[in-house]
């Protein structure tokens, strides 16, 4: 017991700032993956042959290639083009533009889940398809969106961890930090993996709570 006392008082601290960056990167990555996949999500639903085009094949190769990959592609990349960008921020744009792919699909697929007779029903009433998009079909659109938007909140803590192989010092990296301090191979993970559940398990708790409220109005 003693021994884990010191445990803490030696390494806490590595896990607290894990937990900030891991943190940190997650917010900003869904935040802006989010308006990015609006645009996406618009773009695949405009009748415009172009940008349908291209955010189909964006879409399909971010959701088709694995995430790790594209971190390497973005680190390396801007490396190439002569930014000289920090690990956090190449590691921040790559599961961005990850998870824009996969918002854009929960946008579309909340959009395309309203009735098509809602839309009819509207237009027939003489809104314009504008307002009809504001009045009628986003505010049903947003009891499917809001919910799998939380949920991939919940899954960018967890892929987030990828990025602690371009030296992010997340959770993950941190875990290996400790690893190596502390000559233990287990604790140190174990550890994380319950700071991992905690973020996740609180967050989809209140997902879920979002989501029966967005149901009962
Ligand atoms: N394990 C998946 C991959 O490597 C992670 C995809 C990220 N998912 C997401 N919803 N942003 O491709």
């Amino acid at each position: 017991l003693a021994d884990n006392e010191s445990f803490w008082s030696k390494y806490g601290t590595f896990y607290l700032k894990g937990t900030g960056v891991t943190l940190g990167l997650s917010v900003l990555g869904v935040l802006f993956g989010s308006l990015f996949g609006a645009v996406l999500a618009l773009m695949k639903l405009s009748k415009n042959k172009f940008f349908k085009g291209i955010a189909l094949v964006y879409i399909e190769y971010v959701r088709g290639t694995p995430l790790l990959v594209q971190i390497f592609l973005v680190y390396f990349g801007t490396g190439v083009l002569g930014l000289n960008l920090s690990a956090f921020a190449a590691g921040a744009i790559a599961v961005c533009l990850n998870s824009g792919a996969y918002v854009a699909e929960i946008i579309r697929a909340g959009i395309n889940a309203v009735p098509q007779g809602q839309f009819e029903a509207a237009r027939s009433l003489g809104l314009s398809s504008m307002k009809t998009m504001q009045k009628i079909i986003m505010p049903q659109a947003i009891k499917n969106i809001l919910p799998a938007l939380g949920n991939e909140f919940v899954t960018v803590i967890k892929e987030s961890s990828v990025v602690s192989v371009i030296g992010v010092a997340d959770l993950m990296f941190q875990a290996g930090v400790v690893q190596g301090a502390s000559f233990k191979p287990f604790l140190p993970i174990l550890i994380v993996s319950v700071i991992y559940f905690v973020l996740t398990f609180t967050l989809s708790r209140a997902v879920g709570v979002v989501e029966r409220r967005l149901q009962n109005d």
